[in-house]
């Protein structure tokens, strides 16, 4: 079980991994619940991330393939996992294939549609984004921040809808529904029963 959770910010991965990850009992891994906690604790990353996250801008690759190779190779990881805001450019979901063939240690094997990674995309309109982010008021929940934000996913992040779609890896949910309603599809898109 090794699932992506992609989708603009706001469209719901962060609350839709807590649940399944629950149900499912493998870790929810989000690169920015790390990144804020590493702010708050003042390390050298946190004070580093800080100005990037404030302006919604994305922090740099390396910063965050440091983290994940880390967190993934934490022993929770083992049985499957839900990665929550990771991967968000292209260098990064380049750096996540390589790194996921080094753990299986199938180093040069091909992802296998069926029984490899897959990726989620929800899908919301942008008025409603801007007005959950806004009812929800975290630091960089302002108007500006939010609309860069939105701005850096489409340039971004976008583009890995096509990268993970070509590969019979994607799965299109509508975020824009109940959130009830939205774990209910994901647990039937992704196949698992719980
Ligand atoms: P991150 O924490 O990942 O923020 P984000 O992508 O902007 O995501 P959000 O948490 O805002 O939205 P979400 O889709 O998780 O929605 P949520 O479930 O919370 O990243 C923050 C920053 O860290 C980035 O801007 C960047 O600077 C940096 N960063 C992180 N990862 C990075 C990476 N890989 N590379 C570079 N930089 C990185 O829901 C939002 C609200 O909507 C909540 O109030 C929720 O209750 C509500 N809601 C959810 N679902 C529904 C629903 N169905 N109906 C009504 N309300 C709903």
């Amino acid at each position: 079980m090794q699932f992506i959770f992609m989708g603009p910010p706001g469209a719901g991965k962060g609350t839709q991994a807590q649940i399944l990850g629950a149900l499912w009992k493998i870790p929810h891994i989000s690169t920015g619940e790390i990144l804020r906690a590493c702010v708050v604790a003042k390390t050298a990353l946190g004070l580093k991330a800080q100005a990037y996250m404030d302006r919604g801008e994305l922090v740099p690759d390396q910063l965050l393939m440091d983290i994940v190779q880390e967190r993934l190779n934490e022993p929770d990881a083992n049985a499957g996992w839900i990665l929550d805001g990771f991967p968000r450019t292209v260098a990064q979901a380049t750096f996540l294939d390589k790194l996921l063939q080094e753990l299986s240690g199938a180093e040069g094997s091909t992802p296998n549609p069926k029984f490899g990674l897959k990726a989620v995309n929800l899908d919301v309109p942008d008025e409603i984004l801007v007005s959950r982010l806004l009812s929800r008021g975290r630091q960089d929940d302002n108007e500006e921040t939010i609309r860069r934000r939105l701005q850096v996913y489409r340039e971004q992040t976008e583009p890995l809808i096509d990268f993970y779609s070509g590969r019979q890896q994607l799965v299109a949910v509508d975020g824009d529904r109940a959130m009830e309603l939205v774990t209910a599809e994901l647990q039937q898109s992704l196949s698992i029963d719980s």
